[in-house]
């Protein structure tokens, strides 16, 4: 049951928060209903603990002074039936490669976060859907409804977040085991790369990486270096902090240090849409302590970005603020360098992560929402360049991705056409770039941050 301490944390939190207004939240239709599971979820244990999110923010920090870089990736929306053993295998091991190829072609220290274990909220442009002429309430992520394209389907039910819950756990539990349970393992390179993704011009070029990887490794050996820490990783999850009730209703009491922290993950954002200076997201993502990212799109202003970092890190504490960039291919160039200018003139200490995907959807003709990889490509490079041109260090790459051969985004290196999309296309909310286009994008991440080295 709820500590004292936490009871009193949560009355302030839903006084200060819930003063305030809140976009995109579900309409829930029974007050009961919600009272019921938010008691369910305070009772809940926490799903991290605040001093790996302290570790996260140590991790930041060196990001922020140029040290390391941040993979951040995952679904754009996962699903209560993508909890299986070999969805999160697949991402996990999508991931691993991506940071192998950033750690051993670039030579950089990559702080690996997945976009997972938590993301079940969905923002939405618009409240509705309308297919063949019937209008439904939109799909807001499995925490709030369900895809299915159906009255009774759409209705916000606010146990979902129980549920929703329950899947971060399990989520969370065997991407822990498999982390700590051998197979991130860096001997395991070549294992990372024995489906599918192996005969793709990316898995042939990984493979002749992981070759090299393996001399390394057996030099080590030979020399008698201990290459025990290459047995695990550290991985941390991510979530967009969106659906409120939810978020409050996880955030705890630490009991070493006695602040609060969102225990729903270790590290939580702020959308684009929700990150009004003066709306509820931010007062509760200001009030908690884990490392906080925000998403800025091409209309912010210099002037909203430094207020933004005067709520959510007034004390301007490394690796506290992470900027999420969301600008479009097209943008970055123009939009980017006023933003790191007012940063560095003011002496924020905020990292700065590019997600090349939110700012690059399109609708194809087939009616498909989609991104080519091109663009994709195009806004990364463009990102690289505008920190170049500053003397600034380009922290990280924030991408949408699946471990599986998925057809949502057009072209990469074995390229999918926008006609080819219906073959797989499984997201239920935005494109993701699959295994091999994120192999891909990997290694052309790592040959910029090489010669940017
Ligand atoms: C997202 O990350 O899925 C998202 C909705 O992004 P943004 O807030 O940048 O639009
Ligand atoms: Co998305």
């Amino acid at each position: 049951m709820n500590s004292p301490e936490d009871l009193a944390l949560y009355t302030e939190l839903t006084d200060a928060v819930g003063a305030l207004e809140a976009g995109q939240q579900p309409e829930w239709p029974d007050p009961a209903a919600v009272q019921d599971a938010v008691a369910q979820l305070r009772a809940m244990p926490p799903l991290v603990f605040a001093g790996e999110c302290d570790l996260l923010r140590e991790r930041l920090a060196a990001v922020s002074r140029g040290e390391a870089f941040v993979l951040q990736g995952g679904d754009c929306a996962e699903t209560f039936a993508g909890v299986s053993a070999d969805n999160v295998r697949n991402k996990l091991k999508t991931l691993l490669q991506m940071a192998v190829v950033l750690t051993y072609a670039a030579s950089v220290p990559v702080v690996k976060i997945g976009r997972l274990a938590g993301q079940y909220a969905k923002p939405r442009s618009k409240p509705t859907e309308t297919r063949d002429g019937v209008t439904l309430p939109a799909f807001r992520g499995d925490i709030v409804n369900d895809f299915e394209f159906t009255e009774s389907a759409r209705v916000p039910d606010p146990h979902r977040m129980v549920r929703a819950y329950h899947a971060s756990a399990a989520t969370l539990n065997l991407t822990r085991a498999f982390v700590g349970g051998g197979f991130a393992d860096l001997h395991q390179v070549h294992a990372w790369n024995n489906d599918f993704v192996r005969t793709s011009p990316a898995g042939q070029r990984y493979e002749r990486l992981a070759r090299r990887l393996d001399q390394a490794l057996k030099f080590m050996r030979a020399i008698d270096v201990d290459t025990e820490q290459l047995r695990t990783v550290e991985l941390y999850s991510s979530h967009e902090a969106l659906l409120l009730d939810y978020e409050l209703a996880l955030t705890r009491i630490d009991s070493r240090t006695g602040a609060p922290y969102d225990v729903s993950g270790h590290f939580v954002w702020i959308g684009e849409r929700t990150r009004r200076l003066d709306g509820a997201h931010l007062e509760f993502a200001a009030r908690i302590r884990n490392p906080i990212g925000v998403k800025v799109g091409p209309t912010t202003t210099p002037d909203e970005l430094l207020a933004l970092a005067n709520k959510l890190d007034p004390e301007r504490e490394p690796g506290r603020l992470t900027f999420v960039t969301r600008m479009g291919a097209g943008k970055i160039r123009d939009a980017l360098p006023a933003l790191i200018q007012k940063a560095q003139a003011d002496g924020l200490v905020a990292s700065w992560i590019c997600d090349p995907m939110h700012g690059n959807t399109y609708e194809a003709p087939s009616g498909h929402k989609t991104r080519r990889f091109d663009d994709v490509v195009d806004e990364v490079r463009g990102f690289f360049e505008v920190h170049r041109s500053l003397g600034t260090h380009p922290g990280g790459i924030h991408v949408e991705l699946t471990g599986d051969d998925v057809t949502e985004c057009v072209g990469g290196g074995d390229p999918i056409a926008e006609d080819g999309l219906g073959s797989r296309y499984e997201t239920v909310c935005d494109p993701r770039l699959n295994r091999t286009q994120s192999l891909e994008l990997a290694f052309l991440v790592a040959e910029l941050l090489e010669s940017a080295n």
